[in-house]
């Protein structure tokens, strides 16, 4: 447990909107956060005391951030993930950062707030696997969770109030910052020469801003690249299973690239190890199959401009903050 640790990270009573959060560079001011869990100190900092809290998990050893590592931008190393009991899952950990922006969430985004996906990794059999009552039993325990509860939000643990913590916690991780932010900004030395061609190559010829867009570098959407598909079939149906429309399959949510480059593997299987190997992946055009994206075509680039492109996503990297 990090209660020892995190103890005295609450601030004062003092309600505030989404807008209080530290300003990043690159990112919208605005975050849309529903009316009934409005964002304050007090709920994040509990929120991020349950984060790391590994007794949330059914063996004890696995919190939320056992699989979203501050250190890299709040995903793993690993493949695919790994829960409690050593169990492994079938998809890749994804980033947390700027989720807040999300309009959906999991690689198929089956969960449609925050607030309704995040106790879902508690209750998972494959990641922390306890049950709602255990779960609510065990933040209940604790004098110091029963206050906190009570001061941001008067009332003890239930499974809302600490599904609302989380998600306001989540919503405070965010990253802006980057060399790229201050070349939007203004400072043309920001990106060396090879990143501006890089950034003009990414919005043109290798078509990467038709799904990468915005300041998140995600358009939200979800899109068939031929990741997960061999020999004409794939195993995880990726949006399919939300909508049970033929043309979904294999589809999943287009990620971030922000941090991009320090959090390898890559895909929702993590099958491309490295950035030079999911350039080569587009350059390709795709995995071939029945449902892939109009929009993934062979792109000609040359070697100079493979690397160019690469040294552009290295100017994604900015700084990572969470909390108030
Ligand atoms: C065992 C590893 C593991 C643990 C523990 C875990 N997660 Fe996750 N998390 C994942 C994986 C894998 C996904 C993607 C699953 C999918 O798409 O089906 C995910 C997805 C998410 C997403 C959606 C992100 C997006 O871009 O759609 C959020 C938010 C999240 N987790 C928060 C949490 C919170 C909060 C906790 C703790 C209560 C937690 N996770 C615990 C592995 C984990
Ligand atoms: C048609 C939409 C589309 C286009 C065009 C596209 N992407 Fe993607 N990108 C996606 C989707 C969807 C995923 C997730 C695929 C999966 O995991 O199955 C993804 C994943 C990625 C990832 C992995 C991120 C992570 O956290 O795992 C990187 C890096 C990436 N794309 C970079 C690029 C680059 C560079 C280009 C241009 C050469 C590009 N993308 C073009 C939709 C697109």
């Amino acid at each position: 447990m990090l209660l020892a640790l995190l103890a005295g990270a609450l601030l004062p009573a003092a309600p505030c909107a989404g807008q209080a959060l530290e300003p990043l560079q690159g990112l919208d001011a605005y975050m849309a956060i529903p009316p009934a869990n409005p964002l304050t100190p007090e709920k994040a900092a509990l929120g991020k005391r349950l984060f790391f809290d590994e007794g949330l998990s059914a063996d004890g050893k696995v919190s939320c951030a056992a699989c979203h590592e501050p250190e890299r931008a709040f995903t793993d190393a690993r493949l695919v993930a790994v829960g409690a009991f050593g169990r492994t899952g079938t998809r890749r950990v994804p980033k947390l950062v700027n989720r807040g922006f999300g309009t959906s969430f999991f690689w198929d985004g089956s969960s449609p707030t925050l607030e309704e996906q995040v106790f879902k990794p508690i209750l998972n059999s494959l990641e922390m696997a306890l049950s709602e009552d255990e779960a609510v039993e065990r933040v209940r325990r604790h004098p110091a969770y029963v206050r906190a509860f009570r001061l941001a939000f008067g009332s003890p643990p239930d499974r809302e109030s600490i599904a609302f913590a989380l998600a306001s916690y989540v919503r405070t991780i965010r990253s802006g910052d980057s060399a790229y932010d201050r070349f939007q900004a203004g400072d043309m030395d920001a990106l060396s020469v090879g990143q501006r061609r890089g950034l003009k190559l990414f919005r043109a010829k290798a078509n990467c801003v038709v799904c990468h867009l915005g300041p998140n570098f995600t358009d939200e959407e979800f899109h068939n690249t031929g990741i997960g598909w061999s020999n004409g079939a794939i195993e995880d149906a990726g949006r399919f299973r939300v909508t049970g429309r033929a043309s979904d399959t294999g589809s999943f949510k287009t990620p971030t690239l922000r941090e991009a480059s320090r959090t390898s593997p890559y895909m929702h299987d993590g099958s491309l190890a490295t950035l030079d190997e999911v350039i080569d992946f587009y350059n390709d055009g795709g995995i071939a199959n029945p449902y892939l994206d109009a929009e993934i075509v062979p792109l000609g680039l040359s070697e100079t401009e493979k690397l160019d492109l690469k040294g552009f996503l290295e100017a994604l990297n900015g700084r990572v903050a969470d909390g108030f």
